[in-house]
């Protein structure tokens, strides 16, 4: 594969100078087209949850199965920086559990910085002092589903706004090295890109983030019902079904395969 390694200063030193595109994949073959299409990040998402093992929120993905599908996506890439999602519950734990979480979606899955969800000051500082770096997630952060009862817009109130600025700050001084902007209104994407140093990546975030992720089937147009603020750039679902109804269709009437001639 010709080009550049990209790396975590790499990523950094984009700010104001070049768009971060970032997608996530969840095995090997996405992963060489992900690579392939020139994507700087790939996130292996928590996302996994619902748009490849079928469950209704991120909740329910474990360890294993985050490293199972980063270990398939490892082996498709080669330039893109590798980013894992701690899944739920693999950080919400003490120190010593969180550090080697992250250490395990490192050493056994080959991730090359793992994101985590909110600000949290401890969960950071334990990957970080492991030498691992960090994503932050602001905004909408799926794994409090619950606690936020559903999946709408957050950041709609000025108390809020601030809020999330103030954690987007803290994030930064904890020396997360990006951060995912999800589902905020677009002024606040900008005004939080605008005051730190690291960049955004914006996700329902509007177009003033230094860069931007979409879920691999969301833009692909896999996804039956995705969120609002996708772009599909393809009607691959829709394409898929037709070919296999097709191929149903050659097989009943005896015209696939041909006989040999
Ligand atoms: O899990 C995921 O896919 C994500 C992105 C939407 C940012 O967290």
């Amino acid at each position: 594969m010709k080009g550049k390694k990209v790396t975590v200063p790499g990523i950094i030193r984009k700010k104001g100078k070049e768009r971060i595109v970032a997608l996530t994949a969840y095995d090997f073959l996405s992963a060489g087209i992900v690579e392939r299409a020139g994507t700087d990040v790939v996130l292996v998402g928590d996302s996994l949850a619902m748009v490849v093992l079928g469950h209704p929120n991120t909740l329910q993905v474990t360890m294993e199965a985050m490293i199972h599908h980063l270990k398939a996506v490892r082996r498709g890439l080669t330039l893109p920086l590798l980013v894992a999602d701690m899944p739920y519950g693999s950080y919400h734990v003490d120190r010593a559990s969180t550090a080697r979480n992250a250490l395990r979606l490192v050493q056994e899955g080959g991730a090359e910085a793992v994101k985590v969800e909110g600000a949290r000051r401890e969960t950071i500082e334990a990957i970080r002092e492991c030498e691992i770096p960090v994503m932050g997630h602001l905004g909408l952060t799926p794994q409090s589903v619950n606690r936020l009862g559903g999946y709408g817009r957050q950041g709609n109130t000025p108390e809020d706004e601030e809020r999330i600025l103030g954690e987007a700050k803290l994030l930064e001084s904890l020396g997360v090295f990006s951060i995912v902007l999800e589902n905020v209104p677009a002024a606040l994407a900008e005004r939080v890109t605008r005051e730190l140093s690291v960049p955004t990546i914006g996700i329902g975030a509007g177009p003033k983030c230094d860069g931007q992720i979409l879920v691999f089937h969301d833009l692909l147009g896999l996804t039956p019902e995705p969120p609002p603020f996708v772009k599909a750039y393809g009607e691959f679902g829709a394409q898929m079904e037709e070919a296999l109804r097709r191929y149903g269709e050659d097989v009943r009437m005896g015209v696939f395969p041909r006989e040999e001639e």
